[in-house]
């Protein structure tokens, strides 16, 4: 065999072994995400593309708490973060495990869309599509910040905790997380928490709410903070189909829903080249006819039937479907709740948002309002506490006179008064309206109603 052929062979041998051996070993580095059968695990546990940019290291995530808390934090680990946690998993709902390169745990959109109650006999109920309350977001990145920064971070101790925690990694896998892995962890989080100092001159979010838009602005349109104050509850994500045409966020600032689920995906952290499209697809899909949950406590139906009369008086207009303007954004000269979600949606934003042009779409919906959204009150009762910052713990307390509304109460915790109707109040992180962005003022339906139709009125919400 002349040489020439002789390496035209090995060329051809080393090209088959490629083609044979490449798929095999690039599906094992970057696996097809896990698709689900059913559409509520989909949702609950299904990848929309977030994990390959911003997954933290599953291993390592996991071994931070034995690493860094305290012996008492320990054995709660990150379950004292008020996560969703369903047994046989190894992350929270919301927090999917997919492998790039290493397998790492990111983000959906269960993480904040998915809460919990306590129900009647003290059993927990999932309340897939509910705002997630329970959820102190800002706390467990607080944890994961100072872990990262702090002297324990170091590989030896991460390596020994991932092998009791049963971590099976070989000699050189070892060696990689030793010098790749957890290196690069370590300054990913760093940045998170650079990105995130500006929340320190805030008041703190507390459980059941975080920061909307702010985060974006930074991490996506590459802003430098621009002072406004913005944290919120999260709204649900039930019953959205009957809420075409409408407008979508607190304050109506944009009107397609389809622009919503790929702007989230993006704010979840995932880019323009690892969104799973088709996995948001199917969460919109689900999501628009998704029922939300039924209050799960007694209701007297008479009542409720006689409260029924009195909202079509005074909500309807606003409230209910078809109503003139349920939906809409109602000026906030009128409904004079708390302003500072409103202006933080800045013009500079907007025409940010509007200018994106790398991804492979353009965001043609985004607009500014002067007010907030009159949303249908569907599964209201699960969506305490109420108003866009979640600064009146209960329905009792709303349709009360705004001074007599309570100052301070505790926010966090999945027992439920049925009394009041909302999440208990007199436990969990304590919350101040006296603060900025908290206050509690505005919305002053139903105030003046007297007490029997107030009681009927509030037996009647509980059927929504
Ligand atoms: C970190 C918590 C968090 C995660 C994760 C999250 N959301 Fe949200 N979502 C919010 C908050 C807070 C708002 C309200 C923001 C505002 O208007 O100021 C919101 C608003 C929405 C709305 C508008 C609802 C309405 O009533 O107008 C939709 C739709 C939505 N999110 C979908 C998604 C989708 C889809 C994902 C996943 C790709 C997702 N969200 C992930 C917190 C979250
Ligand atoms: C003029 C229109 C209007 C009327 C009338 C009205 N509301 Fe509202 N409602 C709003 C707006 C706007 C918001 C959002 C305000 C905010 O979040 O800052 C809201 C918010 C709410 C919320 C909180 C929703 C949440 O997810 O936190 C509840 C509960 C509610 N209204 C109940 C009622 C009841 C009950 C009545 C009748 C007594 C009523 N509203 C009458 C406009 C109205």
């Amino acid at each position: 065999m002349s040489r020439g052929r002789r390496i035209a062979y090995i060329v051809a041998a080393l090209i088959a072994a490629i083609i044979i051996v490449a798929p095999p070993l690039y599906t094992r580095l970057f696996p097809l995400p896990t698709r689900y059968l059913s559409d509520e695990e989909h949702f609950k546990y299904g990848s929309v593309g977030v994990e390959p940019v911003a997954g933290v290291p599953f291993e390592v995530w996991r071994a931070l708490p034995g690493v860094c808390m305290s012996a008492e934090k320990k054995a709660l680990g990150y379950r004292q973060f008020g996560f969703q946690w369903e047994a046989g998993h190894a992350a929270p709902i919301g927090m999917p495990i997919e492998t790039a390169i290493v397998p790492r745990v990111g983000v959906n959109c269960a993480l904040c869309h998915v809460g919990r109650v306590t129900g009647p006999g003290g059993a927990t109920r999932l309340l897939v599509g509910a705002p997630n309350a329970t959820l102190d977001l800002q706390a467990y990145l607080r944890f994961l910040f100072s872990c990262a920064s702090g002297a324990q971070y170091r590989a030896g101790p991460i390596l020994d905790e991932i092998a009791r925690q049963g971590g099976d990694l070989n000699l050189a896998q070892r060696l990689f997380y030793r010098l790749v892995i957890i290196p690069q962890t370590k300054a990913a989080i760093l940045r998170q928490q650079r990105d995130f100092a500006f929340t320190d001159a805030q008041p703190d979010w507390g459980p059941g709410r975080v920061d909307g838009f702010n985060p974006a602005k930074i991490q996506v349109l590459k802003r430098p903070y621009d002072g406004t104050l913005d944290v919120v509850d999260m709204p649900p994500l039930w019953a959205l189909g009957r809420r075409a045409g409408g407008a979508w966020h607190w304050d109506g600032l944009q009107t397609s829903l389809h622009e919503v689920f790929l702007n989230s995906g993006i704010g979840n952290g995932a880019s323009a080249r690892t969104i799973d499209l088709p996995s948001l697809d199917r969460m919109e899909r689900w999501t628009t006819s998704l029922p939300p949950t039924p209050y799960p406590f007694a209701i007297d139906h008479a009542l409720a039937g006689a409260g029924h009369a009195v909202f079509q008086r005074a909500c309807a207009d606003c409230h209910a479907p078809g109503g003139g303007k349920t939906g809409q954004v109602i000026p906030i000269g009128w409904v004079r709740t708390d302003r500072n979600r409103l202006d933080s949606w800045t013009p500079d934003a907007l025409e940010a948002f509007r200018a994106i042009d790398d991804y492979p779409w353009r965001y043609t919906h985004f607009r500014k309002t002067g007010g907030y959204v009159a949303a249908p009150l569907d599964g209201i009762w699960a969506r305490a506490p109420y108003l866009h910052n979640g600064s009146v713990p209960t329905l009792s307390a709303l349709l009360s006179p705004a001074e007599r509304r309570p100052v301070e109460f505790g926010r966090g915790s999945a027992a439920y008064d049925t009394a009041r109707v909302g999440f208990a109040s007199d436990r969990g992180k304590r919350f101040d309206t006296r603060l900025p962005g908290n206050g509690n003022g505005g919305h002053p339906y139903g105030a003046d109603l007297p007490s029997t139709d107030k009681a009927a009125l509030i037996e009647y919400l509980k059927t929504l």
